[in-house]
């Protein structure tokens, strides 16, 4: 297991990279399998999950190979309709290969994905779709298998707008006969740019980023290449840690449009921020005000950044309300940050922060992606020294964490 040690910075300064999305990149591998061709990705960040993607894509006959900084992807002759459950109870995404083995192979044998340390995180909105496309699910022994001939358009209403689901059901239709109306659908940044992959492919979408996405089923879909969006949840990651250590700090390589409801949320608590096209910069003073936070599906306030607006309130002045709607477990962080000295009370899916003046270093544990990154950043402004364990969590979403962290002036070191 390795760990971070993290020590108080005193102040932050300059700008960081932002990696491509992996929650942009992970779909996007699974809908090039349909390409005849070779696929080219760029912008894909070097992330644990990615890697166990490939491998998964490789196990099930196809070739996954890194040139440079291009991600290199064709899926020619299936060998195989079992996925390897090694690598496919890894991580969630792993879940996006049945639409593409559905078109491809006409057959998919997949381990359940298993819940997660921030919730149950069922299928079934996934299966709903696959069924209404005219596919057979059956389950048994942890297993998923689904079968279809071929799949037909039909109309599917989302009771959540889940994001997985969402894509899952694009690249399935996307070449099913007739066409497909997805309703409330997900309409996050990273469905857009799956939509954008499989329309140069020669797919034929509308709709994506509304509630709405009408998809038309094509017969053939070539291979391209395609550059991944920036990761918006690493960017506000980063702007978060620069507000929590009072700092002047930078992102590039963003979309400014895909952070304006973190933006928001810190122009509220007094903090300066600057937007220019494909950068954000936030000049925080050493006190800044505290704010309420809902997270909710895109454009709402993201899930993703609920655990490190939990860090950053804790050391805000005054007291702020955090409401989880999405994830029924995604307070895991708040008893490591009650280590530190935050002063946090949880009741259901509400978090009421009292803001603190100063947190102390201690020996916490990461129990999820970003649940790990808040504690790093709580690490950054206490007293001493915090020893975050676990940090495997961490680097499945944060390309090059610790270095990114050091080139703004954080003292943060990886032991084994
Ligand atoms: C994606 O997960 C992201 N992961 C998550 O990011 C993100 O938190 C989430 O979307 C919400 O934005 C990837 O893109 C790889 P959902 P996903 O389906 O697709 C319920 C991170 O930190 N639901 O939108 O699994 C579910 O239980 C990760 O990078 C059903 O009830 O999220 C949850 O309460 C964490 N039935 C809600 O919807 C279903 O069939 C949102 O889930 C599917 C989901």
């Amino acid at each position: 297991m390795s760990k971070y040690i993290v020590r108080k910075a005193e102040r932050l300064c300059g700008a960081v990279k932002i990696s491509g999305s992996k929650n942009s990149a992970l779909p996007i591998i699974a809908a090039s399998m349909l390409a005849e061709g070779e696929t080219v990705l760029y912008n894909v960040p070097r992330l644990t999950d990615i890697e166990n993607m490939c491998g998964i894509i490789r196990c099930l006959g196809g070739s996954c190979q890194w040139s440079n900084d291009e991600l290199h992807i064709s899926f020619r002759k299936p060998k195989t309709y079992i996925a390897p459950y090694e690598l496919v109870t890894k991580f969630r995404a792993s879940f996006l290969l049945i639409a593409p083995m559905l078109i491809r192979v006409g057959k998919v044998q997949i381990p359940l994905p298993g819940g997660c340390p921030i919730g149950a995180r069922p299928i079934d909105l996934h299966l709903k779709g696959f069924t209404a496309l005219g596919a057979k699910i059956t389950q048994g022994h942890g297993f998923i298998e689904a079968k279809a001939r071929k799949l037909c358009g039909t109309r599917i209403y989302l009771d959540f707008p889940s994001v997985g689901a969402t894509e899952n059901i694009m690249i399935a239709s996307v070449m099913a006969e007739g066409e497909t109306v997805i309703e409330n659908a997900a309409t996050e940044p990273e469905i857009s740019d799956l939509a954008d992959f499989l329309v140069k492919m020669g797919g034929k979408i509308q709709g994506a980023g509304t509630d709405r996405i009408v998809i038309e089923g094509v017969s053939r879909l070539k291979a391209v290449s395609h550059k991944i969006i920036p990761d918006r949840i690493e960017a506000g990651t980063y702007l978060t840690a620069g507000v929590m250590c009072r700092s002047d700090i930078t992102v590039e390589d963003v979309i400014p449009e895909h952070i304006k409801p973190v933006m928001a949320k810190f122009s509220e608590m007094g903090i300066e921020v600057f937007e220019n096209e494909n950068s954000v910069r936030i000049i925080s003073p050493s006190k800044f005000r505290h704010t309420d936070i809902k997270t909710l599906p895109f454009p709402g306030f993201p899930t993703d950044m609920q655990s490190q607006f939990t860090a950053l309130m804790s050391v805000a002045e005054g007291t702020s309300l955090i409401v989880e709607t999405v994830f029924e477990n995604r307070f895991l962080h708040i008893p490591e940050l009650s280590r530190m000295g935050a002063k946090i009370k949880v009741d259901g899916r509400t978090a009421i922060v009292d803001g603190t003046k100063t947190l102390t270093g201690a020996k916490v544990k990461a129990s999820d992606l970003r649940g790990g990154a808040s504690l790093v950043l709580a690490g950054l402004v206490a007293e001493g020294e915090t020893e975050i364990d676990c940090i495997e969590h961490i680097e499945r979403g944060y390309e090059n964490f610790g270095e990114k962290l050091r080139s703004l002036g954080a003292d943060i070191i990886k032991i084994q």
